[in-house]
């Protein structure tokens, strides 16, 4: 099971203060249960590790199969909730299958980069994920990729190509697939796009890049089970929203979410989206960013150590590397580095972390940190769990709807004016 570590909070947050918070989560986790806090209607991801449709699974298992056995690459358009959550098991795990993420940004030279290194050989899929529709990014993208294939395959070799990820009846991506006859997976309606990481949004293009979907599904229903039957004192996720808030009431309102494993940066991506969008509204929120390290600590590391004192941080640490090299002994010690010679790049990696998280505490920045025991899609499902249920307890801690984001129509608006929409 991941772990949740706080002893670098208890100097900042007395076991009083957090025991204080205790009727709020309680409450919190009462509105979820009884689907009776703000924006219930979108709690539909809850129970997609127990209870999705078996033959949407299989359906998956299905689709994907082709394409891995024809050894095809598939281009995945979306964005924000849309892509992010594959893409961060695809990079965790690294796993095998050919996947380029598309439809996240307007630059032409990053969608022809990506058309331009493809082997004419190569068979190519297209799933296109969008549960409004209509969302421009993605829609930009699929006009220049659906034309581009159009031109490879001919108008009817499309339909066992182009696989479509949207909602089950609206939107101009539904009308187009049941136009053209394209294969469709469906967003359930009850799952909003930063929670969508465990319908078909994200198990897809994950099966299409080898992962064991199942095995992912296992991790998020074993977090579920504990979730919902521990004592709410004990819950991990409960643990997490719970301090975050204290310290947000203490004035610490930047967390830094920080993984001391580079696979792990997507994944640092997905959660920086998923309680930016959830939090941030209503004058209020958590500042959501992220670091790399050991490689941040070159930059913003000086800013943590003693920069203002308004950030908190969590660090995401794998206890077991899949992969071990050894520093190697050399016949002369010219670089000076035979102090740590036969001990494993590992070693000096959890060192850097313990040396990190002592500083940054006596810098009077709180810390926590969450372990996970190995890379591995298990665990992974127990990861996407753990967030989705404490952002929304986190929200509903400030008193806000954690599934709605208001504020992302502003940008678009000037735009649409801008493009004389
Ligand atoms: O969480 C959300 O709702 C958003 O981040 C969406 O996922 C993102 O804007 C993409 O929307 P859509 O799937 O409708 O294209």
């Amino acid at each position: 099971m991941i772990s949740l570590k706080t002893d670098n909070i208890l100097p900042f947050l007395s076991q009083d203060k957090i025991n204080a918070i205790l009727p709020e989560i309680k409450d919190a986790d009462s509105k979820i249960r009884q689907k009776a806090g703000l924006g219930n209607e979108f709690l539909g991801w809850l129970h997609l590790g127990s209870g999705t449709d078996k033959n949407v699974i299989s359906s998956i298992k299905d689709v994907s199969s082709v394409v891995r056995k024809k050894k095809g690459i598939l281009l995945c358009i979306g964005i924000g909730g849309s892509y992010l959550g594959s893409r961060a098991a695809i990079d965790f795990l690294s796993a095998s299958g050919s996947v380029y993420f598309c439809g996240n940004n307007l630059s032409s030279d990053y969608i022809s980069d990506i058309l331009n290194k493809i082997e004419p050989e190569k068979e190519i899929y297209v799933n296109v994920i969008s549960k409004s529709g209509t969302t421009i990014e993605p829609a930009i993208s699929f006009r220049v990729i659906y034309d581009f294939m159009k031109k490879k395959y001919g108008a009817n070799g499309l339909s066992e190509r182009i696989i479509c990820t949207t909602d089950r009846q609206k939107g101009a991506l539904r009308q187009m697939a049941q136009k053209e006859g394209f294969k469709t997976f469906v967003i359930p309606d009850d799952v909003g796009g930063r929670f969508s990481v465990l319908s078909p949004v994200g198990l897809f293009p994950m099966a299409c890049a080898g992962i064991d979907i199942a095995r992912v599904l296992k991790g998020v229903s074993d977090m579920e089970d504990y979730i919902f039957s521990c004592d709410v004192q004990e819950n991990i996720a409960y643990k997490y929203a719970a301090i975050r808030n204290l310290l947000y009431r203490n004035g610490k309102d930047i967390e830094i979410l920080s993984g001391f494993h580079p696979s792990l940066h997507f994944i640092l991506e997905w959660w920086k989206q998923l309680f930016a969008e959830s939090e941030g509204k209503d004058g209020k929120g958590i500042f959501a960013a992220t670091a790399d390290f050991t490689t941040d600590l070159h930059s913003i590391g000086q800013l943590i150590q003693q920069g203002k004192r308004n950030i908190f941080e969590t660090f995401m640490v794998v206890d077991k590397p899949s992969e071990r090299i050894k520093i190697p002994k050399l016949d002369e010690n010219i670089d000076g580095l035979d102090y740590i010679a036969g001990k494993d790049m590992d070693y000096v990696n959890e060192m850097a972390y313990k040396g990190t998280a002592q500083a940054h505490t006596e810098g009077g920045v709180p810390n926590m940190s969450i372990s996970i025991p190995e890379i591995s899609d298990y665990y992974l499902g127990q990861i996407y769990y753990f967030f989705e249920i404490a952002v929304a307890v986190s929200a509903y801690l400030l008193k806000i709807n954690p599934f709605d984001q208001p504020g992302v129509e502003a940008y678009k608006k000037n735009m649409y004016k801008l493009l004389k929409r």
